[in-house]
């Protein structure tokens, strides 16, 4: 394992450990892009912990994250930080959220680690070396009919009013697939379909701190991801197509169905 993988999972691991002990606090909660858009003081603290770390260990990396934005780096190096992913499932006490980091050296992803810190998950993979759960190799799964393939999805902040939103497609497959999941952490989701739970995963507008550590452990579990049309796909996570990849023609094909 490289240093910076350990270095990625130990800063994961603090801030989960933060995460966990204070999870029956009392919360301060405010909102940012709209009314439902949620972060809480725990965000916030998490954010502040992995920076900190990150820049006492690596001080010339750039970083990109959730709540405080970009720092340019000066080594090509940027670490791309959901601090606490599944932030509505937090604030009403749902134990499903994770730490998401992602680190890419000139534009390449290189490291992924998410960590769950209630199950004791740590996904990790690094470039060209597999991807893992808790130290063992997963793959993603071997489904092949979507009747038969468990979906994960989920909805933007601005659900409530945006012109083009993901109440279509979620119903078209919720028609068609086993079943469709709506869990709340786009990073775990991801993480999932990595570990063959889901057998495949859209979104529209997520943002690159949500996925850039769950794209390497597709990559590296054997999966396929693409933009909503088979193209690549987009590391602004504007739109996200995943699956085990014998289901992705599948999915791409009920996604390009006319309403
Ligand atoms: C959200 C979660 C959720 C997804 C949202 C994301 P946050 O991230 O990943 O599953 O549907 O679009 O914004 O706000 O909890 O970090
Ligand atoms: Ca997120
Ligand atoms: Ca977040």
């Amino acid at each position: 394992m490289s240093a910076l993988l350990e270095l990625a999972i130990s800063i994961a691991r603090e801030a989960g450990a933060l995460q966990r002990e204070r999870r029956n606090e009392p919360r301060t909660i405010e909102t940012k892009s709209s009314a439902i858009d949620l972060v809480t003081d725990v965000d916030e603290a998490s954010e502040r912990l992995i920076l900190e770390r990150i820049a006492a260990a690596r001080p010339d990396d750039g970083i990109l994250s959730e709540e405080s934005g970009t720092r340019d780096g000066k080594n090509g190096y940027v670490w791309v930080v959901d601090p606490l992913d599944g932030t509505t499932n937090y604030a009403h006490g749902i134990p499903h959220f994770a730490v998401s980091i992602g680190i890419e050296r000139d534009e390449t992803r290189e490291v992924g680690v998410v960590y769950d810190p209630i199950k004791e998950e740590l996904f990790s993979a690094e470039r060209g070396g597999g991807a893992f759960l808790n130290g063992e190799r997963i793959r993603v799964s071997t489904a092949t009919e979507l009747q038969r393939a468990l979906l994960a999805t989920g909805f933007a902040y601005d659900v409530h009013s945006a012109r083009v939103d993901n109440v279509e497609y979620f119903t078209r497959f919720i028609k068609r697939a086993q079943a469709v999941r709506r869990a709340g952490s786009a990073a775990l989701d991801l993480a999932y379909l990595a570990c063959g739970r889901f057998d495949g995963f859209w979104e529209l507008d997520l943002h690159a701190w949500d996925v850039a550590a769950g794209y390497l452990l597709v990559e590296e579990a054997g999966g396929a991801l693409s933009d909503l049309t088979g193209g690549p796909p987009p590391r602004s996570g504007a739109e996200i197509v995943g699956s085990n990849g014998p289901l992705h023609p599948a999915l791409l094909a009920v996604i390009a169905e006319s309403t």
